[in-house]
């Protein structure tokens, strides 16, 4: 069972940060509060999926090479760290944590929102992420003892957000951080009988929906 690892790929195979700054309209995307006007409040169960920045993001991602090079990252550099069929989050959850704001609601772990404690959690980080603008995540299950997870760009950690507790803290800095995270789950360990759906977008978490199948010789 994975607890939590981080690792490093080469950022020139796999170009998140260009496609994120395409479609964001601009390179500096630790600025992008001063930017964009972000008087969204304090995110919120209501709001954290629901920006303007986010709209932005899943309008713009279809019709990206974004969604190309994710699947690249995944048969490339996750696959292999299974190498048995796998399920993948088919559209990866777009974050963003201006300063003196969350990105994600409430802490929490992902079992608590109707995933499966089976599945295991990708956070990728599309600028650094550190400190007060990154994920805080506990140690083992329940205890507390939260942690920040640190990374620059090019940098991610594949851990078990499933059932490890994690959140944020208001952002102290003066940088905005960007991330995508996603889940994937070995077939064998997936049980389509009582599937239920993600608390924000209703979205069923099945193979189909939320879910693709990745297998060993497919794309
Ligand atoms: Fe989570």
């Amino acid at each position: 069972m994975y607890r939590k690892g981080k690792k490093s790929y080469d950022v020139d195979r796999y170009c998140f940060r260009h496609e994120i700054e395409q479609m964001f309209g601009t390179s500096e995307l630790e600025k992008i509060h001063k930017i964009e006007e972000c008087d969204f409040g304090v995110l919120n169960m209501e709001t954290d999926q629901t920006t303007k920045l986010h709209k932005n993001f899943y309008k713009k991602v279809r019709e990206s090479n974004f969604l190309e090079e994710y699947k690249k990252f995944l048969r490339e550099v996750i696959f292999p760290q299974f190498n048995e069929p796998l399920l993948y989050q088919k559209i990866p959850t777009f974050r963003v944590q201006v300063p003196n704001n969350l990105s994600v609601a409430e802490f929490h772990n992902d079992k608590s929102y109707s995933h499966s404690p089976e599945e295991v959690n990708i956070f990728l980080p599309i600028t650094d992420a550190k400190e007060t603008y990154t994920i805080w995540v506990e140690s083992e299950e329940n205890l507390g003892d939260y942690s920040p997870m640190n990374a620059e760009y090019g940098e991610y950690y594949i851990w078990d957000g499933a059932n490890l507790n994690h959140g944020n803290k208001i952002n102290q800095s003066d940088v905005s951080r960007f991330s995508v995270d996603f889940r994937v789950m070995p077939y064998s360990k997936y049980d389509d009988t009582n599937v239920k759906e993600t608390v924000t977008t209703k979205t069923k978490l099945k193979l189909g929906s939320y879910f693709e199948l990745m297998e060993v010789d497919d794309d």
